[in-house]
């Protein structure tokens, strides 16, 4: 099982002052360190996290895999086929939303997908598509050429109980019917150190994409660390 780091909420502190600090290609580095297979950024249309800059010195520093979520859009897809991610993650994106909230809408943007899906291939780069778990939109994924898909598991993460358990089996069926059409299959959105587990214990999972929570628990168990550095420079 890989784990691909989001490191999209760096940026997003660096941006509330916006200055260079923290540094998201800083904290790939670290994540890389700390065991992570692979890194994620979203460059998003506003560029409200994630700058091209970053981007481009990510594509210089990450050796492992390096995996570019976007929007189907012409801009996003020349800066795909100039950067050379190891993979590009396709996801919907709106100006509004706090997150992406959905998988795609895979029926709807069907010929669109697959054009975008056909000129990502064309400069070598494998394409993902991030759906909801439905198993309509794992069969229009393999029809329309892509090779993995991420399964959204934000659903699953944001309900209790039975519906849990349901969310869970809508996972899995997933999982099962992309493995049966030869797709490689991930997941993520919305996994914290206390739902994970049962999601990485579904077999057929090629891999995690993790953000929000990994970013959140490092605010807090590198706080410590970083007030004792700022205390031994101002008292003497
Ligand atoms: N996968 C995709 C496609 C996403 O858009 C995101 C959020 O940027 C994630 C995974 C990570 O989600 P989270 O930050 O909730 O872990």
């Amino acid at each position: 099982m890989i784990l691909g780091v989001n490191v999209d909420h760096v940026a997003t502190v660096r941006e509330a002052r916006k200055t260079f600090e923290p540094d998201p290609v800083m904290a790939a580095t670290l994540a890389i360190l700390g065991g992570a297979n692979g890194i994620t950024v979203h460059l998003r249309e506003d560029r409200r996290h994630i700058h091209d800059r970053d981007l481009k010195m990510l594509r210089d520093v990450v050796h492992c895999e390096l995996n570019l979520e976007m929007a189907a859009t012409e801009e996003m897809v020349r800066i795909a086929r100039d950067i050379k991610p190891d993979m590009v993650t396709l996801v919907p994106e709106k100006r509004q939303e706090l997150t992406t909230e959905g998988g795609l809408n895979v029926t709807g943007q069907k010929e669109h997908l697959k054009e975008t899906i056909k000129r990502i291939h064309d400069s070598g780069i494998p394409v993902s598509l991030f759906i909801n778990p439905h198993i309509m939109d794992v069969d229009i994924s393999k029809e329309i050429n892509a090779d993995m898909i991420e399964i959204h598991t934000g659903l699953y993460a944001n309900v209790k109980g039975k519906k849990q358990e349901d969310e869970l089996h809508r996972v899995m069926e997933a999982v099962k019917i992309g493995n049966n059409l030869g797709l490689l299959v991930n997941a993520g959105h919305g996994l914290t150190y206390f739902n994970v587990k049962r999601i990485a214990a579904i077999e057929g999972i090629r891999g995690l994409y993790i953000g929000h929570s990994i970013i959140s628990r490092a605010v807090l168990v590198g706080i410590e660390r970083a007030v004792r550095e700022m205390k031994k420079l101002i008292v003497a």
